[in-house]
């Protein structure tokens, strides 16, 4: 495990795309999970601007989701509007679709490609606040596959805002599953601010446990943490490094 401590999140972006481009530098036509959330944001501006110079070519490059939203359509709140408001210049997205009569038949499937392709080649993730992975919520076990899961109510309360009010949030969400995620040859985790900094000291210094699923990832022998000073203040000195 590689952990990684910038200034500032802008640094982490920075850093963040720097990965991401000397991976599609190795594999232009490299399979990337990308993750929705506040973090991932600047990162994605970053990767925007560097495609548009042409220091990073996506041309052959698949971009997947790690999870959606069981919602009842596919417009305001859900991941894929996520995507089209962020990763616009992605042309080849694959994210299940939000509104899928069947969620768990669609999760599968969309897991069934990503497998038959090998595992994503470079994994990016979030760490939500109660330390899920994608939509793998705290009990997650190290095997779970993708499929249905309930949403935890810090999981609701933090996508309020783009649905319009909690009410307004699904209950439900479709993820990839740990082992899924675990399948990825590379992965990369994002965390930015005071708000993440307890979850991550569990994740990387605390025991290994469904209770805080980030930290199944420690069983990962390419992983890297990359971290903003205020995200890393959890950490002991050792591992700040
Ligand atoms: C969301 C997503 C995750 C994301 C996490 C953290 O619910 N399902 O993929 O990593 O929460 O989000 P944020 O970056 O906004 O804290």
């Amino acid at each position: 495990m590689k952990i990684e401590v910038h200034p500032d999140a802008t640094a982490v972006a920075c850093r963040s795309v720097d990965v991401i481009c000397s991976a599609l530098r190795a594999r232009p036509d490299a399979w990337l999970g990308l993750p929705t959330g506040k973090t991932p944001v600047l990162t994605y501006a970053e990767l925007k601007a560097r495609t548009s110079t042409a220091s990073c070519d996506m041309n052959r490059t698949t971009a997947c989701a790690v999870d959606e939203f069981c919602a009842p359509s596919e417009n305001v709140g859900t991941n894929a509007a996520f995507y089209a408001e962020h990763l616009p210049f992605c042309g080849n997205l694959r994210s299940p679709s939000a509104a899928a009569p069947d969620p768990l038949s669609e999760i599968k499937r969309f897991a069934s490609a990503i497998r038959e392709h090998g595992g994503l080649d470079l994994c990016l993730l979030g760490i939500g606040v109660n330390g899920h992975i994608a939509f793998n919520e705290p009990g997650s076990p190290r095997d779970s596959r993708a499929r249905v899961v309930d949403l935890a109510a810090t999981t609701v309360r933090a996508h309020a805002e783009g649905f319009g009010g909690e009410d307004n949030v699904p209950r439900q969400g479709m993820t990839l599953g740990v082992a899924d995620i675990l399948e990825s040859k590379s992965l990369l985790v994002l965390a930015t601010g005071a708000s993440k900094a307890a979850i991550v000291a569990a994740a990387i210094q605390g025991p290994v446990t469904a209770d805080v699923p980030a930290s199944w990832l420690r069983g990962h022998a390419d992983v890297t943490w990359m971290l903003d000073q205020t995200a890393a203040a959890g950490l002991n000195h050792a591992q700040r490094g």
